[in-house]
């Protein structure tokens, strides 16, 4: 094989490593509940993008339902400048929001409200508080969640749409002795279906400041967004720089092959 050939079909083999790798991973999830109730997302794909608006509508989410029980870890209120909120804005945010500073003079802890430097405030004081209030479990910290769970966007989405009041038919096929435990709520996404966080989103549970219609499908979409952003917000950048290299590769494949072209041009 010439050099070039092997160039070639080493590009094209990663070419196709690369297409072929969503489709491989969609192949893979568990035979278990329904399937995923998937989302078409602006960060999809090569060109894939976030969209801010969206992402500010699922902080709202975030800050009016979910911050109560799930910290977001390591995220600072200065973040949310990354979707578009001005440094003013950022600064009333954080202000709405209480966190533990000191000792002062006398050695004592005290509350002030949030700084844009400081971190997003813990809903709860320690683990064990945060348990009794949950029914012995701890609302897990949100920040990375769409990177730990797979297709973590369409995860998060499917879960918060996917509560049933009575445990479905087909749950009862796949275990005939499932029975839910009390405190606990059948999710059809959540490993076991048995969860401990009771169903969030209804319809008109909160407004939008951009007068969006708060249907449960809204917040599902935008919150999952949100998490999707703060487990990468560095995504676009990721994204950009892959175009980039791409298109370098498909550079340097044309002038080698017209390279190739002319040292061979003499030989035949
Ligand atoms: C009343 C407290 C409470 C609120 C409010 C709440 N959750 Fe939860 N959430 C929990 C608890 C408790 C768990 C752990 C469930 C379990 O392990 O059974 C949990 C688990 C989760 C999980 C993890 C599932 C997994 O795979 O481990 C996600 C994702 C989640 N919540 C998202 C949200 C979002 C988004 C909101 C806001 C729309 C929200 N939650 C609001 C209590 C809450």
């Amino acid at each position: 094989m010439s050099s070039l050939k092997r160039i070639v079909s080493a590009a094209a083999i990663a070419g196709g490593l690369v297409a072929g790798a969503p489709a491989a991973l969609a192949a893979g999830g568990g035979g278990h509940g329904p399937e995923l109730k998937h989302q078409s997302w602006t960060f999809d794909g090569v060109f894939g993008r976030y969209d801010e608006e969206q992402l500010r509508r699922g902080w709202e989410v975030y800050e009016n339902i979910c911050k109560s029980c799930h910290p977001l870890d390591y995220m600072h209120y200065r973040n949310l400048e990354g979707i578009g909120y001005t440094t003013d804005e950022v600064k009333e945010i954080a202000a709405r929001f209480e966190v533990q500073d000191g000792p002062d003079e006398w050695g004592d802890m005290f509350m002030r409200p949030a700084t844009p430097l400081d971190p997003f405030a813990e809903p709860y004081e320690n683990d064990a508080i945060a348990m009794l209030a949950n029914g012995g479990v701890v609302p897990p910290n949100l920040s990375v969640i769409n990177r730990a769970r797979d297709h973590g966007a369409d995860y998060v989405y499917s879960l918060l749409m996917g509560y049933e009041d009575d445990v479905p038919e087909w749950a009862m096929e796949e275990d005939p002795n499932f029975s839910l435990a009390p405190g606990k709520s059948f999710n059809s996404y959540f490993p076991g279906y048995a969860i401990s966080m009771p169903q969030q989103l209804f319809e008109g549970i909160m407004e939008y400041t951009d007068g969006t219609p708060a249907t449960a499908e809204q917040m599902a979409t935008d919150v999952s967004a949100f998490l999707q952003w703060a487990s990468e917000p560095e995504l676009e950048e990721r994204k950009s720089l892959g175009r980039y290299v791409m298109l370098f590769l498909l550079v340097l494949t044309g002038v080698l092959y017209a390279y190739k072209r002319e040292v061979w041009k003499g030989a035949h």
